[in-house]
């Protein structure tokens, strides 16, 4: 999703919101810009396609700008829909995220009083209702013509008249950086951590000045937020010799649990969840990797703690919906900032629900929203593709599962030792890479696949169909083993490999019937199994083998093989792995 970067201090703007839009990157963008205030007039620059190597050296000379990388919405990705977005004078510029959902009727309005449009943006219209309400004095200007916006909206406006930068926001992330005598503002941490890691972040409703000097925050009134600090640097940012974000993102997974074991249980467990002691059931709300993660959870605590669970896209829960009373609703959600999933915590919250976040991202929107926080300790994820947040919410979930599970101590303490065993479970799945890339190689041949597995194994092959369509492009079907024959059949044949989940557990011998069923439609089956297992060669045309763990962490092992096996086919066809045609890190329209 689109970017934003302002920036007011010493340092040359350009340079800052340049390097700042670069960290920003990963989201995903078609086109990009910048305004910079040089002396009293405003130099603007907008461009589509890549940021690559812009030099602007000799060009702007001013230490106040805006910045936007754009992901289109509001019509195609060109220059003249490129932020920033002017009004009629070409004093005023501003950059937006989200979506106003009333722009056409304020639109219509503007052009009857004469304005002149010249893109095809939702976002043109609040630089031409600021400069309406323009009389010397931007923040004025911006409270005023927010007042008139339906819909979502990050923004960051700037005139060549004044000396501060004004930002608001509504349902759309926004984060002030506070560094030494230098102001930056940006709509994701990454953009911040060169210049600083002390953070504000800003609520809905939040309208900011900054000035070289300063910054104040009006929200009705003048209102102060507190100050905090980012738990990461630059650095976990950055590639750190891989190739690409995500092999390095997948490597981290080791960390990644051992992070959230030092956190919740540095001895037993010690993570609150009094509040689900007496919940009746469970729903969860989520989209995407982390709708798959709820899944796994699904199993996880029916099995463990015996409380039902629903799990629910966000963004169809909305639609009239019926939560059992004494529900506990949890909204994951890696970025915390998912539009679907904030919507759907939200309605829960009306229906008089106690909703928990899993996420990610501290202070992040879903922190917001609701009554309880969890966050799943993967650290910054760059890649597009969530691999280590998947991860991190998975051991999140146990977590929560055990401790809410009347099971025996001793049995609890089993799970526990287990748990702190993955890291270095999980770090012996490398010595396999190798046959995985060369697997993958075959693999980057077809253009559709098949994952299926049984309980545990189910969500872990939605999960591992998603990883591979969005980074290779492949065509791929997760699908529970037994309903392949109620339809899906018609679509095996040699062309088709099957991708089978085979968990040594209760659902092993029915999977390799079903193989077998594969087997006889033509499709090359390749099985994810167990290290011990004997059986499944005899069955399938190649093995994956999985370092041995206990069926209910299987989904964790299982699940970052078939990454790795997502990632190498993805680089054999010569993908663009980080980010994804289409797609966005940061989903935040509905
Ligand atoms: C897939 C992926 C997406 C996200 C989804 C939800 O690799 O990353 O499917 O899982 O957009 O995002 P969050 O977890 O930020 O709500």
């Amino acid at each position: 999703m689109c970017g934003i970067v302002g920036y007011c201090g010493f340092r040359k703007a350009e340079e800052v919101i340049i390097s700042s839009l670069k960290r920003l990157e990963y989201r995903g963008y078609d086109s990009w810009g910048l305004a910079v205030r040089d002396g009293n007039e405003l130099k603007i620059f907008r461009s589509v396609g890549n940021i690559g190597s812009a030099d602007f050296t000799g060009h702007f000379s001013g230490n106040m700008g805006i910045g936007h990388t754009r992901w289109a919405t509001h019509g195609k990705p060109s220059e003249k829909n490129a932020h920033p977005h002017t009004d009629c004078t070409g004093k005023l510029a501003v950059v937006h995220n989200g979506i106003i959902s009333n722009f056409q009727t304020l639109k219509e309005e503007l052009s009857d009083r004469g304005h002149v449009f010249r893109s095809d943006t939702d976002t043109e219209v609040i630089a031409h209702l600021i400069e309406e309400n323009y009389s010397g004095d931007l923040k004025t200007a911006v409270i005023r013509a927010i007042k008139r916006l339906n819909g979502s909206y990050a923004i960051v406006a700037i005139h060549s008249e004044g000396e501060s930068l004004v930002a608001c926001r509504y349902k759309s992330p926004l984060i002030l950086g506070v560094g030494d005598e230098e102001l930056i503002i940006a709509s994701d941490v990454p953009a911040l951590l060169d210049y600083t890691n002390r953070v504000v972040y800003l609520d809905d409703g939040d309208v900011i000045e900054l000035k070289k000097d300063g910054y104040s925050i009006w929200n009705g009134k003048e209102t102060t937020r507190s100050v905090e600090s980012i738990p990461w640097s630059i650095e976990d940012a950055e590639k750190g010799g891989y190739e690409h974000f995500m092999l390095k993102e997948i490597h981290e997974a080791p960390g990644v649990i051992e992070n959230n074991l030092a956190e919740y249980v540095p001895r037993d467990i010690e993570l609150d969840v009094s509040f689900a002691e007496e919940v009746d059931a469970i729903t969860v709300v989520a989209c995407g990797t982390s709708y798959h993660a709820g899944l796994v959870g699904r199993y996880v605590f029916e099995n463990l703690a015996q409380i039902p669970v629903r799990v629910e896209y966000a963004s169809e829960f909305v639609y009239g919906s019926f939560l059992q009373r004494n529900s506990l609703v949890m909204g994951i959600t890696q970025s915390g900032e998912t539009a679907d999933t904030l919507e759907a915590m939200k309605r829960a919250k009306k229906m008089g629900s106690k909703v928990l976040a899993i996420t990610n991202v501290l202070g992040s929107s879903a922190t917001r929203v609701a009554d309880y926080v969890i966050y799943s300790r993967a650290g910054p994820e760059i890649s597009v593709a969530a691999t280590k947040s998947f991860i991190a919410q998975l051991v999140v979930l146990y977590l929560i599962a055990i401790e809410l599970s009347s099971i025996p101590l001793s049995e609890k303490r089993k799970l526990i030792d287990e748990l702190k065993m993955l890291p270095g479970t999980v770090q012996s799945i490398f010595q396999y890479e190798s046959e995985i890339a060369s697997l993958s190689e075959w693999i980057s041949e077809y253009e559709n696949m098949m994952y299926v597995g049984r309980g545990y194994g189910y969500p872990v092959a939605l999960e591992g169909a998603l990883k591979m369509k969005e980074i290779s492009y492949i065509h791929a079907e997760g699908y529970p083993a037994g309903e392949l024959k109620h339809g899906p059949f018609a679509l095996l044949g040699e062309r088709t490999p099957v991708i089978a989940i085979l968990i040594p557990d209760d659902s092993y011998s029915i999977m390799l019937s079903n193989i077998k069923e594969m087997k006889a439609r033509d499709s090359p089956v390749i099985a994810l199994a167990d290290e011990n297992d004997t059986e499944v060669e005899k069955y399938v045309d190649r093995v994956i083998r999985i370092p041995s763990t206990r069926s209910i962490l299987a989904p964790i092992t299982y699940s970052i093989v078939l990454q790795l096996l997502a990632y190498y086919t993805a680089k054999a066809r010569g993908c663009e792995i980080d980010r994804p045609r289409n797609l966005a890190k940061s989903v935040t329209v509905e």
